[in-house]
């Protein structure tokens, strides 16, 4: 309620430069540990039966931030204390760069939803790396490694093979992210006989868990060859689904003047859910399946858990949600829990469509 104010009034302001403001908002709020342990108390997850092991670490609580949100890693001690039982900072890419010109953020408000081109604007895998190095966070940071835009195609493997040397040994898990619409040519990296020298070279290069990031546009029969790559070359899991590039069904008119770009938000949830599934159903038992697209309460979350999902991942969600939107999935999630008569939360995931 105080938050639907609040965000009348930042939606006042554009929407990057508002990002820039709310995120260092928060970095400050929790900058000192006399404000980030009582925020933490009060708003991360402490049931115990939101609590997992997934590819061999613990987390909390299953709600995490997607990619994008941290690019550069500037947050790592924030997002514990908001309440995420993880976060996924980048895209980042080996060499830094400024991405797309602005404006390249924008609201879609009729749809709850936000439509980007930022083109992976970030300061590079080696300052990740020394964010990283230079702080302990309270909770799993993944970092999510993407293509540097003047690097060619056919020379992609040795690009996340360069991220990948510097951020594996610290990160929690690595996302090899093919699947943003905003970089020439990524997307066609799916393709599995492009996408399998990148994987392996990834792979190659770390004991770190390697996830892969897929788009929500793929055909079925793609989303198959890709969960098929995988589990061949022995990755920890995938992350489904990134931002889509169609522009169907949207409520909120003139969306075709802002150009090209991804859709986020409640747009993709229905392709998103339905990917995680398929996903489920083909390897599931052998992969670790992290849903993100168009979540945004307890409800969405719970279909995704018992759909096949292992993790969650939001983020415009959280920006239409507000600061204690991590906390209110978390709370529903745990009731849904008990109410089941679940003693894990990974004993209700997949209980959906194995029955
Ligand atoms: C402004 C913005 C920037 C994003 N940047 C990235 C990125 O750098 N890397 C990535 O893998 N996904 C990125 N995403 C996609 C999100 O991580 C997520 O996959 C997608 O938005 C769907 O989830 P949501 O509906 O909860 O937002 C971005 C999304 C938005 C809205």
């Amino acid at each position: 309620m105080i938050y639907r104010a609040l965000r009348r009034a930042l939606f006042l302001v554009a929407p990057e430069r508002i990002h820039t403001w709310v995120f260092a908002v928060l970095r400050a709020a929790t900058a000192l540990a006399v404000t980030r342990r009582p925020l933490g108390r009060w708003l991360a997850p402490r049931d115990p039966v939101l609590a997992s092991t997934v590819f061999g670490l613990r987390f909390a609580g299953p709600v995490g931030l997607a990619a994008g949100f941290d690019k550069d890693g500037r947050g790592v001690r924030t997002w514990g204390a908001l309440g995420f039982g993880y976060a996924e900072v980048g895209t980042v890419t080996a060499q830094a760069q400024p991405g797309n010109p602005k404006p390249r953020m924008f609201r879609l408000p009729e749809d709850r939803a936000l439509f980007n081109r930022m083109g992976f604007n970030n300061h590079g895998a080696g300052e990740l790396a020394i964010q990283l190095a230079r702080h302990t966070p309270e909770v799993p940071i993944g970092v999510n490694i993407g293509k540097t835009k003047v690097t060619p195609a056919e020379h992609a493997a040795t690009d996340y093979a360069e991220s990948t040397r510097l951020l594996g040994p610290l990160a929690s898990y690595l996302v090899v992210n093919v699947s943003s619409p905003n970089t020439p040519g990524l997307r066609g990296l799916q393709a599995v006989e492009s996408l399998r020298p990148i994987l392996a070279a990834v792979r190659a290069e770390t004991t770190t868990p390697v996830l892969v990031k897929i788009a929500p546009d793929l055909s079925d029969q793609e989303v198959d060859e890709i969960a098929d790559l995988a589990v061949e070359l022995g990755l920890a899991g995938i992350v489904a689904t990134n931002t889509t590039v169609s522009r169907d069904g949207l409520a909120t008119p003139g969306v075709d003047e802002f150009g090209v770009g991804g859709i986020s938000g409640p747009p993709v949830a229905r392709r998103s859910a339905e990917m995680l599934r398929r996903l489920y159903r083909r390897v599931g038992d052998r992969l670790v399946l992290i849903s993100v697209g168009g979540i945004e309460d307890a409800d969405d979350a719970w279909d995704r858990i018992t759909s096949g999902a292992s993790l969650l991942q939001g983020y415009t969600g959280f920006v239409y949600g507000g600061g204690l939107w991590a906390k209110r999935i978390h709370d529903g999630l745990a009731r849904r829990l008990h109410d089941g008569g679940f003693a894990t939360l990974a004993d209700a995931v997949g209980t959906a469509v194995r029955d």
